[in-house]
């Protein structure tokens, strides 16, 4: 009955053997030969397949990095044609070599998941049981990368109403990149222990050779097992990710004192929410969510800071319909942020906010907010993107955005990028001009664990409340209320409304 049962077993794993070979059967072992093997026939025929597993994966390795340094190339002349149809003025044939650039630069990565987890070897399991779970991660791997290639398409087509078919390919986005970025950051550690091995044959250095033995450790040399790490990350990460992003904002008080505030703005408050990105992850309930939220804390002004949307008009104006519903005694106002000049022509974007929904739209402007015969300016800057793309009639013009406020009152101004409210602190030096506080939103506290460090590293201002002496003039930079692209967060916290309250310093 046992011998049965053992034949049975190997039977179940003979058409795995014959695929990791590739041979077609050059390898196989009939049953009977493998009962006239030893004593552990089942052992045996574990550690061939797993040798074979092994040896192809060398092999593979070998021809992914061959492919990439292809892909690479291809992403090149796509950049290359792109960049020159855009020195042309050919928009169109410029936008198509941009999308084939991106899609291609995704194919690189696409490529390095899908190879990578095609090797991944389980070989605690029974072949049967890792065949299937083989195969299963394959599957899984293709639908990721088929949903994160065709993300980028939602940002150009019609949204639909129901957001669960975007979301999911955003998701899916999310995923690809922690699986991608843990990989590239666990290949790096490969190449690492690969060089520290091949230096050991060349040099003799006594520091060399005593970290050998700690380098060879499957920790730095096993392709199977780093592929493994990457993917019990990403799933981690993404599931954290997302519950970050699926409970109700959060709401951050937070008291400004701003020296010689009139006494009649007193106990003023301010509803800050920045980087809303309205689109193909963020659809219309979760904008009425914020819309809601705001409006329950009763605010004097509200003060969306940049980053409104992810779209052209005509694709989303259903997903934005709520932002007609902010209400606040003293108005309701924006200021630009990079993202709105993405897609549609930004005025086009000015026009609509203003005439359609209701939000006066600060653009090197400002109004003078009166109480009882006091006064406080409000200012919203442009975006400083505009400064780099060298957009027409746009640019962060602090001189322009300050000459509707009376010189010394109280001033706050909406410069929606930290390294625009920098400039905006260059500008009231060179001016002698008095701002009290800037809002700033932009790096959503660098929304992903992964992408934390660029967050960081390229924002003069990264997340919190900062103080410039030399202007006297505070800083606030939100956490921002959504995310860009996959709906992914380090933590719930860091979905953020901020409810302000001014108070005389
Ligand atoms: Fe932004």
């Amino acid at each position: 009955m046992q011998s049965s049962q053992t034949i049975d077993t190997l039977k179940n794993r003979l058409p795995l053997m014959q695929n990791l070979d590739g041979s077609g059967g050059t390898n196989r072992i009939s049953p009977m030969e493998n009962q006239q093997q030893g004593p552990s026939p089942e052992g045996e025929d574990q550690r061939k397949c797993s040798r074979i597993a092994n040896i192809k994966q060398k092999v593979y390795s070998g021809h992914i990095y061959y492919c990439l340094v292809v892909m690479l190339i291809i992403s090149t002349i796509f950049n290359l044609f792109f960049k020159l149809f855009r020195t042309i003025k050919f928009e169109f044939l410029a936008r198509i070599f941009e999308f084939l650039f991106f899609e291609s630069l995704l194919a690189i990565l696409s490529f390095l998941a899908y190879k990578r987890t095609s090797l991944i070897h389980f070989n605690s399991l029974s072949l049967a049981k890792s065949r299937l779970l083989h195969r299963i991660l394959q599957i899984f791997m293709v639908l990721i990368i088929f949903a994160t290639h065709f993300s980028p398409i939602f940002s150009v087509v019609p949204l639909p109403d129901d957001e669960l078919v975007t979301t999911t390919c955003y998701l899916a986005f999310g995923f690809w990149i922690h699986y991608g970025a843990f990989l590239l950051l666990l290949i790096l550690v490969e190449c690492f222990s690969t060089i520290v091995l091949w230096l050991k044959t060349k040099w003799s250095w006594k520091a060399l050779h005593s970290i050998v033995p700690v380098i060879r450790q499957p920790l730095f040399t096993s392709e199977n097992m780093h592929t493994i790490v990457a993917l019990l990350l990403a799933i981690f990460f993404t599931i954290e990710g997302l519950y970050s992003t699926s409970v109700k904002p959060t709401i951050k008080n937070l008291h400004i004192k701003i020296n010689n505030l009139p006494s009649e703005f007193e106990d003023f408050r301010i509803a800050m929410v920045s980087d809303i990105h309205a689109g193909p992850s963020v659809g219309k309930q979760r904008v009425f969510e914020i819309v809601e939220t705001v409006n329950s804390l009763n605010p004097d002004a509200i003060a969306i800071v940049g980053d409104f949307v992810d779209g052209y008009i005509k694709n989303m104006a259903n997903r934005i319909e709520p932002f007609k519903h902010f209400h606040a005694p003293y108005g309701v106002y924006g200021a630009l942020g990079n993202h709105d000049y993405f897609f549609e022509p930004v005025d086009n974007w000015i026009t609509y906010f203003s005439e359609k929904l209701g939000i006066k739209m600060l653009v090197n402007d400002a109004v003078i907010l009166k109480k009882d015969g006091k006064e406080l300016c409000f200012v919203g800057t442009d975006d400083l993107l505009a400064d780099f793309l060298n957009v027409r009639g746009h640019i962060l013009d602090v001189e322009q955005a300050l000459s509707q406020c009376p010189v010394n009152i109280s001033t706050i101004v909406m410069a929606h990028q930290p390294n625009g409210a920098a400039k905006v602190l260059r500008e009231i030096t060179r001016l002698n001009r008095r701002v009290d506080l800037i809002l700033s939103g932009h790096t959503h506290a660098g929304q992903m664990f992964i992408t934390l460090p660029f967050g960081y590293l390229f924002n003069l201002y990264f997340f919190g409340h900062y103080f410039y002496a030399p202007t006297d003039t505070q800083i606030y930079v939100s956490s921002g209320i959504n995310y860009w692209g996959p709906p992914l967060k380090m933590f719930p916290s860091l979905c953020e409304i901020v409810n302000i309250r001014l108070l005389k310093g």
